[in-house]
């Protein structure tokens, strides 16, 4: 059945391997890397349908609540809204961890990877003191629902497992997997693994809404009241997971998906920006802007599209619904990516390969109604993405430490130069809870110090 149906659409050599070519270890790997694919879909991506297109026509720069909103007179009533939503039990957390990290060149889930300043928290660890501070300070749990893939899933499991789910109670997180797609060459072939299966990568992160569908994820959010859930990506330690402001203010606007953006500081820096095309927002991925978006200045002659994606999205529970309901709606786009295979002699060898996946931002377009908030970059955003210079642990542990600094300092603290500093979200969340437990701190600080 599944070799006839390999064969109908030109995979005929793995469909050999199910017959008489391939081991029974090899028949059984094949077997497991296609449950669940479908090998339709895949074929049609093979033959270029259902691709990303690069939208056409003008683009208008987003309409964005400017950062100043957030300590304005206005901002009360979102923040406190926000306030209410957290403490009646309606948001749930989600991270999305079931990426392949190959920047960082890590062979671990990239949540397990030391990135706090001084005591080197893991991203998971420090996320989940983040949620356990939220818990305390709302007096209701937030459900947290992480999304792993194939790869890494059993090793996320016991990392958490083997921490005690950092003080949380392990049923308050959910893990789900995300689904996989079969990497391809330049002529559209499956690819044979080095284990003997095929050649398969996670399906991007836009696989979030199909996987919290498929693994019942949706459903339990649902039975919990949950009805707003607060994205963010596994490798940014400065998000403000849950901000009451931006619950508030999405919530109240009767937004089903919204972004926090910065301003870009270059016109080539490397993040999708928000835009607009009549009374849609779209994010274009930097990769797919053309220079006449990427360049243009507005009347000033600053970036006129400035309004850069930090990957932290509100999402309505019933708009995961809704655009799962007849499958997944999510363009695919098509990346290279070099992919090292066994040849017929058994030699290594690189080839390049081809990996589909959907992009989660690719929803926005598909909102009725859409919020975006401008954010301060050195408050909510130091990605880990790679070993070495920008967006690396060396910058994001820079960034965690001067923010940190920055709290002490507006309580009239100092902090040596070089110096790191480091608070547990336990101790102070954010600098109103800080400011708190002034009476706690030194008048300086002279030595590396972690404040738990
Ligand atoms: P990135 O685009 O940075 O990709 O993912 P990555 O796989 O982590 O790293 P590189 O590009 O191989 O170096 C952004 C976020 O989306 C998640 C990642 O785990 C990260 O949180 N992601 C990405 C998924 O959950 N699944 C995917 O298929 C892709």
């Amino acid at each position: 059945m599944l070799e006839q149906r390999l064969r109908n659409l030109g995979q005929d050599h793995i469909a050999r391997l199910l017959n008489s070519e391939g081991s029974p270890a090899t028949r059984q790997k094949i077997v497991r890397d296609l449950e669940g694919v479908d090998l339709e879909l895949v074929n049609s991506l093979i033959l270029a349908k259902g691709l990303y297109c690069p939208t056409r026509g003008e683009l208008e720069p987003a309409d964005v609540i400017p950062a100043t909103f957030a300590s304005s007179k206005e901002a009360v009533a979102s923040i406190e809204h926000g306030r209410e939503l957290l403490s009646r039990g309606k948001v749930a957390a989600l991270v999305v961890a079931g990426g392949q990290g190959s920047r960082l060149g890590i062979d671990a889930p990239k949540g397990v990877v030391g990135v706090t300043p001084v005591e080197g928290k893991s991203l998971f660890h420090l996320f989940a003191e983040k949620i356990l501070a939220l818990k305390n300070r709302f007096g209701r749990a937030i459900p947290w629902f992480i999304m792993t893939s194939r790869e890494n899933d059993s090793h996320t499991r016991e990392y958490f497992r083997e921490n005690g789910y950092f003080g949380l109670d392990n049923g308050e997180i959910h893990f789900f997997v995300q689904g996989m797609l079969p990497s391809i060459t330049e002529d559209g072939k499956f690819i044979i693994a080095g284990n003997g299966g095929l050649f398969m990568n996670p399906d991007g992160h836009g696989g979030t809404f199909m996987a919290l569908r498929r693994s019942g994820s949706l459903g339990m959010m649902k039975g919990l009241g949950i009805e707003e859930i607060f994205y963010f990506q596994v490798d940014n330690p400065l998000v403000k997971v849950c901000d009451p402001l931006f619950i508030g203010l999405h919530s109240l606007n009767r937004a089903q998906m919204s972004s926090k953006v910065v301003r870009k500081t270059t016109f080539e820096e490397k993040v999708g920006v928000i835009t607009r095309q009549g009374d849609k927002t779209l994010l274009l991925e930097y990769s797919d802007l053309d220079d006449a978006v990427r360049y243009a200045r507005d009347a000033a002659g600053n970036i006129l599209h400035w309004a850069g994606s930090i990957a932290i999205h509100l999402i309505r529970r019933d708009f995961v619904e809704s655009i799962t309901e007849h499958g997944s709606l999510l363009p695919f786009h098509r990346a290279r990516k070099r992919i090292t295979v066994s040849d017929a002699s058994g030699k290594m060898t690189e080839i390049e390969g081809i990996k589909f996946e959907t992009f989660l931002f690719d929803a926005l377009p598909l909102a009725d109604r859409s919020i975006t908030l401008e954010v301060l970059r050195e408050e909510e955003f130091a990605p880990v993405k790679n070993l070495t210079g920008v967006d690396s642990l060396e910058s994001s542990r820079h960034m965690q430490t001067s923010l940190y600094a920055s709290w002490l300092n507006r309580l009239g603290i100092e902090v040596g130069n070089g110096i790191s500093v480091e608070f547990s979200p336990l101790f102070a969340l954010d600098f109103e809870e800080l400011n708190l437990k002034a009476a706690l701190l030194p008048r300086a600080i002279e030595k590396d110090t972690y404040f738990g």
